[in-house]
Protein backbone atom coordinates (compact mmCIF):
# COMPACT_ATOMS: atom_id res chain seq x y z
CA UNK A 1 0.00 0.00 0.00
CA UNK A 2 1.28 3.44 -0.78
CA UNK A 3 -0.24 7.07 0.04
CA UNK A 4 0.53 10.27 -0.61
CA UNK A 5 0.68 12.05 2.64
CA UNK A 6 2.86 15.03 1.47
CA UNK A 7 2.70 18.24 2.93
CA UNK A 8 0.17 16.93 5.62
CA UNK A 9 0.45 17.91 9.63
CA UNK A 10 -0.13 15.55 12.64
CA UNK A 11 -1.90 18.06 15.07
CA UNK A 12 -4.01 15.24 16.73
CA UNK A 13 -4.75 11.65 16.40
CA UNK A 14 -7.93 12.06 13.99
CA UNK A 15 -5.42 13.82 11.36
CA UNK A 16 -4.95 10.47 9.90
CA UNK A 17 -7.59 7.62 8.83
CA UNK A 18 -7.39 4.45 9.61
CA UNK A 19 -6.04 3.39 6.10
CA UNK A 20 -3.37 6.23 6.92
CA UNK A 21 -1.87 5.28 9.98
CA UNK A 22 -1.72 1.32 8.75
CA UNK A 23 -0.01 2.92 5.38
CA UNK A 24 2.31 4.58 8.31
CA UNK A 25 2.99 1.66 10.41
CA UNK A 26 3.94 0.09 7.32
CA UNK A 27 5.98 2.25 6.33
CA UNK A 28 7.93 2.75 9.64
CA UNK A 29 8.39 -1.01 9.45
CA UNK A 30 10.30 -0.56 6.54
CA UNK A 31 12.51 2.12 7.61
CA UNK A 32 13.14 0.41 10.94
CA UNK A 33 13.95 -2.89 9.08
CA UNK A 34 16.29 -0.80 6.66
CA UNK A 35 18.04 0.24 9.36
CA UNK A 36 19.02 -2.72 11.04
CA UNK A 37 20.35 -4.17 8.11
CA UNK A 38 21.97 -1.18 6.81
CA UNK A 39 20.26 -0.09 3.38
CA UNK A 40 18.38 2.99 4.92
CA UNK A 41 18.00 5.13 1.89
CA UNK A 42 18.04 8.80 2.66
CA UNK A 43 14.75 10.91 1.13
CA UNK A 44 15.37 14.04 3.46
CA UNK A 45 18.21 15.20 2.03
CA UNK A 46 18.75 18.96 3.03
CA UNK A 47 15.11 19.19 4.51
CA UNK A 48 15.07 21.41 7.29
CA UNK A 49 12.93 21.02 10.33
CA UNK A 50 12.35 22.94 13.52
CA UNK A 51 12.02 21.60 16.68
CA UNK A 52 9.98 23.69 19.39
CA UNK A 53 10.33 21.93 22.87
CA UNK A 54 8.05 24.50 25.66
CA UNK A 55 8.20 21.01 27.55
CA UNK A 56 11.15 18.75 28.49
CA UNK A 57 11.63 15.59 26.19
CA UNK A 58 14.41 12.67 26.42
CA UNK A 59 12.33 10.04 23.85
CA UNK A 60 10.31 12.57 21.42
CA UNK A 61 13.15 14.81 20.98
CA UNK A 62 15.61 12.18 20.49
CA UNK A 63 13.23 10.52 17.89
CA UNK A 64 12.97 13.45 15.93
CA UNK A 65 16.73 14.00 16.01
CA UNK A 66 17.75 10.92 15.24
CA UNK A 67 15.13 10.21 12.37
CA UNK A 68 15.95 13.32 10.57
CA UNK A 69 19.65 12.66 10.87
CA UNK A 70 19.33 9.08 9.68
CA UNK A 71 17.43 10.70 6.44
CA UNK A 72 19.63 13.33 5.89
CA UNK A 73 17.51 16.25 7.16
CA UNK A 74 18.59 19.35 9.55
CA UNK A 75 17.42 20.40 12.86
CA UNK A 76 17.17 23.14 14.57
CA UNK A 77 15.99 22.95 18.16
CA UNK A 78 14.12 26.08 20.60
CA UNK A 79 13.50 25.97 23.76
CA UNK A 80 11.83 29.08 25.91
CA UNK A 81 15.14 29.93 27.02
CA UNK A 82 16.47 30.13 23.75
CA UNK A 83 14.09 32.01 21.41
CA UNK A 84 11.27 35.01 21.61
CA UNK A 85 8.40 32.55 21.65
CA UNK A 86 5.55 33.45 24.14
CA UNK A 87 7.43 36.09 26.03
CA UNK A 88 8.22 38.48 23.15
CA UNK A 89 6.31 37.06 20.23
CA UNK A 90 2.88 35.14 19.56
CA UNK A 91 2.87 31.81 18.20
CA UNK A 92 0.98 33.38 15.28
CA UNK A 93 4.32 35.61 14.20
CA UNK A 94 6.50 32.83 14.86
CA UNK A 95 4.81 30.74 13.18
CA UNK A 96 5.46 33.23 10.16
CA UNK A 97 8.66 33.25 10.50
CA UNK A 98 9.45 29.81 10.47
CA UNK A 99 7.56 28.54 7.77
CA UNK A 100 9.94 30.78 5.48
CA UNK A 101 12.89 29.27 6.81
CA UNK A 102 12.37 25.18 7.67
CA UNK A 103 10.18 22.86 5.76
CA UNK A 104 8.25 21.42 8.79
CA UNK A 105 7.86 22.27 12.38
CA UNK A 106 7.29 19.83 15.55
CA UNK A 107 6.24 21.25 18.64
CA UNK A 108 5.56 20.47 22.34
CA UNK A 109 4.01 22.00 24.87
CA UNK A 110 0.83 22.81 26.58
CA UNK A 111 -1.80 24.03 23.93
CA UNK A 112 -3.33 22.24 21.26
CA UNK A 113 -4.14 26.13 20.10
CA UNK A 114 -0.49 26.78 20.03
CA UNK A 115 0.01 23.93 17.88
CA UNK A 116 -3.03 24.84 15.61
CA UNK A 117 -1.80 28.45 15.54
CA UNK A 118 1.73 26.72 13.95
CA UNK A 119 -0.27 25.30 11.39
CA UNK A 120 -2.54 27.49 10.29
CA UNK A 121 0.22 30.40 9.82
CA UNK A 122 3.17 28.98 9.02
CA UNK A 123 2.62 26.72 5.47
CA UNK A 124 4.51 23.88 6.25
CA UNK A 125 3.35 20.43 7.84
CA UNK A 126 3.33 20.53 11.32
CA UNK A 127 4.06 17.55 14.22
CA UNK A 128 2.45 17.81 17.99
CA UNK A 129 5.23 16.25 19.91
CA UNK A 130 2.64 16.21 23.25
CA UNK A 131 0.44 18.75 23.95
CA UNK A 132 -2.01 18.83 27.38
CA UNK A 133 -4.42 17.01 25.25
CA UNK A 134 -2.95 14.91 22.63
CA UNK A 135 -0.17 12.52 22.13
CA UNK A 136 -0.39 11.78 18.41
CA UNK A 137 3.48 10.96 17.71
CA UNK A 138 3.24 8.30 20.63
CA UNK A 139 -0.23 6.52 19.23
CA UNK A 140 1.96 5.26 16.24
CA UNK A 141 4.78 3.67 18.07
CA UNK A 142 2.13 1.81 20.58
CA UNK A 143 0.30 0.35 17.99
CA UNK A 144 3.55 -1.07 16.31
CA UNK A 145 4.98 -2.05 19.29
CA UNK A 146 1.75 -4.37 20.05
CA UNK A 147 1.56 -5.41 16.75
CA UNK A 148 5.19 -6.70 17.04
CA UNK A 149 4.45 -8.21 20.21
CA UNK A 150 1.49 -10.34 19.25
CA UNK A 151 0.64 -12.88 16.76
CA UNK A 152 -3.08 -12.24 16.41
CA UNK A 153 -4.55 -9.73 13.57
CA UNK A 154 -5.23 -6.19 15.02
CA UNK A 155 -9.19 -6.37 15.07
CA UNK A 156 -8.61 -8.95 17.74
CA UNK A 157 -5.95 -7.28 20.02
CA UNK A 158 -7.41 -6.15 23.09
CA UNK A 159 -5.80 -3.57 25.75
CA UNK A 160 -6.50 -1.71 28.82
CA UNK A 161 -5.14 1.16 30.42
CA UNK A 162 -5.30 2.20 33.74
CA UNK A 163 -4.81 5.82 35.62
CA UNK A 164 -5.66 9.33 34.35
CA UNK A 165 -7.20 8.37 31.56
CA UNK A 166 -8.12 12.40 30.51
CA UNK A 167 -5.12 13.26 30.47
CA UNK A 168 -3.24 13.23 26.68
CA UNK A 169 -2.06 9.45 26.98
CA UNK A 170 -5.66 8.50 28.22
CA UNK A 171 -7.23 10.50 25.64
CA UNK A 172 -5.03 9.12 22.51
CA UNK A 173 -5.06 5.63 23.48
CA UNK A 174 -8.56 5.58 23.81
CA UNK A 175 -9.13 6.67 20.24
CA UNK A 176 -6.00 4.68 18.96
CA UNK A 177 -7.94 1.78 19.77
CA UNK A 178 -11.85 3.21 18.28
CA UNK A 179 -9.71 3.80 14.95
CA UNK A 180 -8.29 0.54 14.82
CA UNK A 181 -11.06 -1.40 15.39
CA UNK A 182 -9.17 -2.55 18.53
CA UNK A 183 -11.27 -3.79 21.91
CA UNK A 184 -10.01 -1.13 24.41
CA UNK A 185 -11.07 -0.85 28.36
CA UNK A 186 -10.62 2.37 30.35
CA UNK A 187 -9.67 1.90 33.30
CA UNK A 188 -10.00 4.81 35.90
CA UNK A 189 -12.23 6.39 39.16
CA UNK A 190 -14.75 8.29 37.72
CA UNK A 191 -13.06 11.85 38.26
CA UNK A 192 -10.32 10.65 35.93
CA UNK A 193 -12.02 9.14 33.05
CA UNK A 194 -11.97 10.61 29.43
CA UNK A 195 -14.39 13.73 28.99
CA UNK A 196 -17.59 13.06 27.10
CA UNK A 197 -17.27 14.37 24.15
CA UNK A 198 -14.13 12.30 23.76
CA UNK A 199 -16.12 9.14 24.68
CA UNK A 200 -18.82 9.88 21.98
CA UNK A 201 -15.75 10.59 19.52
CA UNK A 202 -14.45 7.21 20.48
CA UNK A 203 -18.11 5.42 20.27
CA UNK A 204 -18.69 7.17 16.96
CA UNK A 205 -15.76 5.65 15.75
CA UNK A 206 -16.05 2.17 17.38
CA UNK A 207 -19.64 2.30 15.12
CA UNK A 208 -17.10 1.87 11.92
CA UNK A 209 -14.30 0.38 12.45
CA UNK A 210 -16.27 -2.22 15.14
CA UNK A 211 -13.80 -1.50 18.20
CA UNK A 212 -15.08 -2.99 21.24
CA UNK A 213 -14.99 0.51 24.02
CA UNK A 214 -15.02 0.04 27.39
CA UNK A 215 -15.45 2.88 30.30
CA UNK A 216 -15.15 1.25 33.62
CA UNK A 217 -13.27 2.27 37.22
CA UNK A 218 -13.44 -1.58 38.17
CA UNK A 219 -9.81 -3.03 37.71
CA UNK A 220 -11.25 -6.88 36.81
CA UNK A 221 -11.86 -5.28 33.40
CA UNK A 222 -8.32 -5.82 32.41
CA UNK A 223 -9.39 -9.95 32.24
CA UNK A 224 -8.10 -11.23 28.52
CA UNK A 225 -6.33 -7.92 27.95
CA UNK A 226 -2.90 -8.70 25.81
CA UNK A 227 -1.42 -5.28 26.79
CA UNK A 228 -1.40 -3.14 30.10
CA UNK A 229 -0.73 0.55 29.59
CA UNK A 230 -0.68 3.17 32.32
CA UNK A 231 1.10 6.33 32.50
CA UNK A 232 2.29 9.24 34.93
CA UNK A 233 -0.25 10.59 37.64
CA UNK A 234 0.74 14.12 37.37
CA UNK A 235 1.36 15.26 33.69
CA UNK A 236 3.82 18.06 32.63
CA UNK A 237 2.22 21.43 33.53
CA UNK A 238 0.18 20.02 36.45
CA UNK A 239 0.67 21.78 39.53
CA UNK A 240 2.67 19.66 42.18
CA UNK A 241 -0.33 20.36 44.74
CA UNK A 242 -2.51 17.70 42.79
CA UNK A 243 -0.20 14.73 44.19
CA UNK A 244 -1.71 14.05 47.00
CA UNK A 245 -5.33 13.55 45.71
CA UNK A 246 -4.10 11.51 42.53
CA UNK A 247 -2.09 9.48 44.92
CA UNK A 248 -5.20 8.57 46.91
CA UNK A 249 -7.46 8.69 43.71
CA UNK A 250 -5.31 6.47 41.19
CA UNK A 251 -3.22 3.49 43.81
CA UNK A 252 -6.17 1.38 43.81
CA UNK A 253 -5.07 1.70 39.61
CA UNK A 254 -1.63 1.16 40.27
CA UNK A 255 -0.17 -1.86 37.99
CA UNK A 256 1.61 -3.96 40.16
CA UNK A 257 1.23 -8.59 40.43
CA UNK A 258 -1.82 -8.44 41.80
CA UNK A 259 -3.43 -6.18 38.82
CA UNK A 260 -1.34 -8.25 36.28
CA UNK A 261 -2.51 -11.66 37.43
CA UNK A 262 -6.36 -10.28 37.37
CA UNK A 263 -5.53 -10.25 33.38
CA UNK A 264 -5.19 -14.13 33.59
CA UNK A 265 -3.19 -13.93 30.56
CA UNK A 266 0.14 -15.65 31.07
CA UNK A 267 1.50 -13.59 27.48
CA UNK A 268 0.57 -10.00 28.80
CA UNK A 269 2.75 -7.06 28.64
CA UNK A 270 2.95 -4.05 30.10
CA UNK A 271 3.54 -0.87 28.24
CA UNK A 272 4.18 2.74 28.98
CA UNK A 273 4.92 5.83 27.36
CA UNK A 274 7.79 6.64 29.65
CA UNK A 275 9.45 8.12 31.91
CA UNK A 276 7.62 6.01 34.75
CA UNK A 277 7.95 6.35 38.14
CA UNK A 278 8.75 2.77 39.69
CA UNK A 279 10.99 3.19 42.52
CA UNK A 280 12.87 6.45 43.96
CA UNK A 281 15.76 6.92 41.52
CA UNK A 282 14.58 10.18 40.28
CA UNK A 283 14.43 13.38 42.20
CA UNK A 284 10.38 13.34 42.23
CA UNK A 285 10.08 10.08 42.96
CA UNK A 286 12.30 10.43 46.07
CA UNK A 287 10.48 13.76 46.90
CA UNK A 288 7.28 11.91 46.78
CA UNK A 289 8.06 8.82 48.74
CA UNK A 290 9.74 11.66 51.63
CA UNK A 291 5.77 13.49 50.99
CA UNK A 292 3.60 10.41 50.90
CA UNK A 293 5.17 7.54 52.29
CA UNK A 294 5.01 5.56 48.63
CA UNK A 295 7.84 4.39 46.95
CA UNK A 296 6.22 3.04 43.44
CA UNK A 297 3.62 4.99 41.30
CA UNK A 298 1.67 4.12 38.57
CA UNK A 299 3.73 0.45 37.95
CA UNK A 300 6.05 -1.01 40.80
CA UNK A 301 9.38 -2.10 40.34
CA UNK A 302 8.39 -5.59 40.17
CA UNK A 303 6.19 -5.11 36.67
CA UNK A 304 7.90 -2.54 35.45
CA UNK A 305 11.68 -4.65 35.97
CA UNK A 306 10.24 -7.79 34.62
CA UNK A 307 10.06 -9.19 30.99
CA UNK A 308 6.91 -8.38 30.85
CA UNK A 309 7.61 -4.77 30.34
CA UNK A 310 7.90 -3.87 26.72
CA UNK A 311 8.19 0.13 26.77
CA UNK A 312 11.83 0.30 26.06
CA UNK A 313 11.31 -1.37 22.49
CA UNK A 314 8.21 1.02 22.61
CA UNK A 315 10.73 3.72 23.10
CA UNK A 316 12.75 2.32 20.04
CA UNK A 317 9.15 2.75 18.15
CA UNK A 318 9.37 6.15 18.92
CA UNK A 319 11.86 7.26 16.71
CA UNK A 320 11.33 4.52 13.55
CA UNK A 321 7.61 5.88 13.75
CA UNK A 322 8.58 9.86 13.69
CA UNK A 323 10.91 8.37 10.72
CA UNK A 324 8.11 7.32 8.91
CA UNK A 325 6.25 10.81 9.25
CA UNK A 326 8.58 12.60 8.12
CA UNK A 327 9.45 10.50 5.40
CA UNK A 328 5.71 10.14 4.18
CA UNK A 329 4.70 13.78 4.35
CA UNK A 330 8.24 15.72 3.77
CA UNK A 331 10.18 12.90 1.49
CA UNK A 332 11.06 13.26 -2.13
N1 LIG B 1 7.04 9.35 25.80
C1 LIG B 1 7.53 10.58 25.61
O1 LIG B 1 6.94 11.44 24.94
O2 LIG B 1 8.71 10.78 26.24
P1 LIG B 1 9.49 12.19 26.36
O3 LIG B 1 8.68 13.05 27.28
O4 LIG B 1 10.83 11.81 26.92
O5 LIG B 1 9.58 12.78 24.97
N1 LIG C 1 1.03 12.36 30.40
C1 LIG C 1 2.46 12.60 30.37
C2 LIG C 1 3.07 12.03 29.14
C3 LIG C 1 4.57 12.18 29.05
C4 LIG C 1 5.16 11.62 27.80
C5 LIG C 1 2.73 14.09 30.48
O1 LIG C 1 2.07 14.86 29.78
O2 LIG C 1 3.57 14.47 31.30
Amino acid sequence: MALNLRGRSYLNIADFSQREMLYLLDLARDLKRAKYSRSEKKALNDKNICLIFEKTSTRTRCAFEVAAHDQGAHITYLDPSGSQIGHKESMKDTARVLGRMFDAIEFRGSGQDMVQQLSDYSGVPVYNGLTDDWHPTQMLADMLTMVENSDKPRSQIAYAYLGDARNNMGNSLLLLGAMMGMDVRMIAPKDNQNEPEIIKMAEEWAEQTGARITITDDVNAVEGVDFIHTDVWVSMGEPAEVWEERIKLLKPYQVNMDLIKKAKNKQVKFMHCLPAFHNTETKVGASIAEKFGITELEVTEEVFESPMNIAFEQAENRMHTIKAILVATLGA
